[in-house]
């Protein structure tokens, strides 16, 4: 079986990369030149823990190939995953400009019966639209659309492609599901077959689920704050009921990355253009846009409003851990707003840092370790919670900085560290 991957972002790589060590034959399409030769030259354009090994280790067996060539890979090709970007355009609506670029490729090329397998994050009805620019090429209905969403984690992407909790299959007929229970047959995990047209809304709804969940916590960690209760503990003894799970319940500066926010509005959109109101869905994305304003109201109150003078330095800027992406990232977002303060601004991220710096201001110091974020600041802000991070030498810290004053917005640490004589911040405890 021949398959290949539009699109080489975290999607289509992760796709060509472990498809080709399932022992396919795979070749990944990528428009972009530059993102392209470094491919071939074995290096990815981006972190993601453990997948640049897989990859070297692919390339090398020659099951996996590189090309921004549509021609000759899509008329040989069995299956043809679309992992192409659908990025948010100003009122939420998710662009589906080169999902439609690469269909009318594709619908020049296919020969034979082809099974185009949509896997990018897109409304509901894009299969039906796909189908659409492909029959206007090719008559003779010789391919069927599937639906196969994926719910891959930055930072966890390999775990999570190799032990997903399920795999979504929308189609039209048995054929093209067959099809795509072979190419997953290795993963052995449990399907759920359906529509397209549910397999379309499962993805958002999945997203967005664990947004409100993120979002719920968050405020009732601000409640917390405000009648003296311990947020860890309540999300601790929420997560213990079956029916909710410990898992995203952790309280922290709100959802960022580039899924989340997206999916959101994507979903609050076409809630709209089919006369309904996602009215949870919409106060979820208010909260969560409000949420970096009141953390900025959080500093101003830890420096009495007073900024000129003085230093902030912020540990993270990456939107979570094991990932260089700052897309979206509460991170940039203070750091944003800090920098039009008077104070001097110092910020840190062991991975996210050259992406940072595309992002923010030439009037912010960017750091080459904690310590050097740390050295001679009033105010310590704890943004991403990074393994490296939770065991600072805090004898060291607290000789160093200017005043010993840390806001922990992950709660990584816990008032216990008052002991060695700093004032500590955190969400959802006073
Ligand atoms: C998410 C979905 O989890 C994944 O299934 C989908 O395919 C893509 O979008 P991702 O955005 O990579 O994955 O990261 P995730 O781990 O879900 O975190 C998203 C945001 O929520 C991050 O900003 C993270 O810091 C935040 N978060 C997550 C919390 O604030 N609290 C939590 O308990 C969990």
């Amino acid at each position: 079986m021949k398959i290949t991957i539009i699109g080489a972002g975290y999607v289509g790589l992760v796709q060509s990369v472990c498809l080709a060590d399932f022992g396919f034959s795979v070749t990944c399409i990528e428009k972009d030149l530059n993102k392209l030769r470094e491919l071939k030259f074995g290096r990815i354009p981006f972190y993601e823990p453990g997948l640049e090994d897989l990859f070297r280790k692919n390339l090398k067996s020659n099951r996996l190939n590189f090309t921004n060539e549509y021609s000759s890979n899509i008329s040989q090709s069995d299956v043809i995953f679309i992992c192409v970007g659908t990025p948010p355009k100003k009122n939420g609506e998710s662009n589906l400009n080169f999902v439609d670029q690469v269909t009318k490729e594709i619908s020049k090329k296919i020969k034979g019966y082809t099974v185009i397998v949509s896997k990018s994050t897109v409304p509901v009805g894009t299969s039906r639209r796909i189908e659409k620019i492909l029959k206007r090429v090719s008559s003779t209905k010789t391919f069927d659309v599937v639906s196969n969403p994926e719910f891959l984690r930055e930072g966890s992407a390999l775990e999570d492609f190799t032990k997903p909790d399920k795999i979504i299959i929308g189609c039209r007929t048995t054929k093209a599901e067959k099809i795509l229970k072979k190419i997953y047959k290795p993963l052995n995990r449990p399907y759920v077959v359906t529509s397209n047209e549910t397999a379309e809304i499962i993805k958002y709804a999945n997203n967005s689920f664990l947004a409100t969940k993120i979002t719920f916590v968050n405020e009732i960690a601000d409640l917390c704050e405000n009648i003296g209760a311990e947020i860890e503990t309540v999300a601790k003894a929420m997560g213990l009921d079956g029916r909710i799970g410990s898992k995203f319940l952790h309280p922290g500066p709100g959802y960022g990355g580039s899924c989340f926010p997206k999916d959101v509005k994507s979903l609050i959109y076409q809630g709209n253009k089919n006369s309904t109101d996602l009215k949870i869905i919409k106060a979820v994305d208010r909260a969560n846009e409000l949420r970096i304003k009141y953390l900025f109201q959080r500093v101003k109150k830890i420096t009495k409003n007073k900024f000129n003078n003085i230093q902030i330095g912020l540990l993270g800027i990456s939107f979570k851990p094991n990932t260089d992406d700052v897309r979206q990232s509460p991170g940039i977002k203070l750091a944003k707003d800090l920098s039009k303060t008077k104070a001097k601004i110092k910020i840190y991220d062991p991975k996210g840092m050259e992406n940072a710096k595309k992002e923010l201001p030439r009037s912010i110091e960017f750091c080459s370790d904690e310590y050097e974020v740390a050295k001679n600041s009033n105010l310590l802000v704890i943004v991403t919670e990074w393994n490296q991070f939770k065991n600072l030498d805090l004898l060291k810290v607290k000789k160093i900085m200017k005043k010993p004053v840390i806001l922990d917005l992950r709660n990584i640490y816990s008032k216990q560290i008052t002991k060695n004589g700093f004032q500590y911040y955190s969400v959802g405890n006073n």
